[in-house]
């Protein structure tokens, strides 16, 4: 049994040795997305519902995908349309998709723990895709696949992850997981924009972007999120990419075969140049491509009995 829980909730509470379950299934997963058929059984007679309150592109997708890739029914639901719209709750929604049989829930919400609640209250299996500015587990362990995928290992490596720490689940979960896969993880960012605790977490932090990213293995910059403007956290757009945004010189910094990251979506020539986003050093489209055989992977070990 690889999974303890019947829920992944953030990777703040699993076990390295689960992360690593994870990424080996991940592994023959890829195999299947590469391979002409992309057709398996496992999913067969499963039913992934996908509950979204807030806007996705690649994570709702590479699930929905994921499914359909291994012969399972996927529906979304649209909140917006849905009943949600006429006040119903969160836990009603989540008992009315539970009695109609549905086998996994993936949930993205603004509020964080929404996908705890949700899965206190169903049979069906939750997955956290989002929730507030807590985690983002399966962005977290596609970022973890890709990394290893290009380098072998995590053990050992620095990992600088740069921009708007305060206001990032991405940035959360993937100092939770990477460090608990023995990488050295830092982060840098307006001073604005990193919280206090962060330090509480195993993590150096930087105000200077060049000394975050110095002899870095991987610099991964985060989507500078606009509607951050309105509150002062930074003066403007363009200061912002000026002083924090990832370009070729603060790149020079890291060593020679650093890769660049990016969760997406992104703001090009914000947080990171347009060139180096579309350069030879750029992993952001593999992580993409990545994130469809790390959601197969949660998908079949989550509705598997033996898990
Ligand atoms: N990285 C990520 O979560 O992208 P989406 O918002 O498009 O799902």
């Amino acid at each position: 049994m690889i999974l303890k829980s019947k829920d992944l909730l953030g990777l703040k509470d699993i076990t390295k040795e689960e992360i690593q379950g994870i990424l080996d299934t991940a592994k023959t997963m890829k195999l299947i997305i590469q391979s002409g058929t992309k057709k398996t059984p496992h999913l067969q007679g499963k039913t992934v519902i996908t509950l979204f309150y807030e806007n996705s592109t690649r994570t709702r997708t590479s699930f929905e995908l994921a499914a359909k890739y291994m012969s399972g029914n996927s529906v979304n639901i649209s909140v917006s349309t849905s009943s949600v719209a006429k006040g119903e709750t969160l836990i009603d929604t989540g008992r009315t998709l539970d009695v109609m049989g549905t086998d996994v829930i993936i949930i993205r919400h603004s509020m964080a723990g929404a996908p705890d609640l949700l899965a206190k209250h169903t049979n069906a299996a939750v997955i956290n895709a989002g929730d507030g500015l807590n985690e983002h587990p399966t962005q977290a362990l596609l970022d973890m696949f890709t990394v290893m995928e290009a380098k072998g290992d995590l053990n050992g490596l620095k990992v600088a992850i740069v921009g708007d720490i305060l206001h990032s689940r991405v940035a959360r979960s993937n100092i939770w997981g990477m460090t608990k896969m023995g990488a050295k993880v830092v982060v840098a960012g307006p001073p604005t924009l990193l919280p206090s605790h962060i330090k509480d977490l195993g993590v150096e932090a930087y105000t200077d972007i060049e000394k975050a990213v110095e002899d870095a293995d991987v610099v991964m910059a985060l989507r500078i999120q606009k509607e951050r403007l309105e509150k002062g956290l930074f003066p403007s757009v363009s200061e912002y990419a000026r002083f924090f945004g990832i370009n070729e010189n603060i790149v020079k910094k890291a060593k020679k075969d650093a890769l660049i990251m990016h969760p997406g979506p992104v703001n090009r020539g914000v947080e990171i140049t347009s060139a180096l986003v579309d350069g030879d050093s750029s992993l952001i489209d593999t992580q993409v491509t990545n994130g469809v055989a790390i959601r197969m992977a949660l998908l079949y070990l989550m509705t598997r009995k033996d898990g």
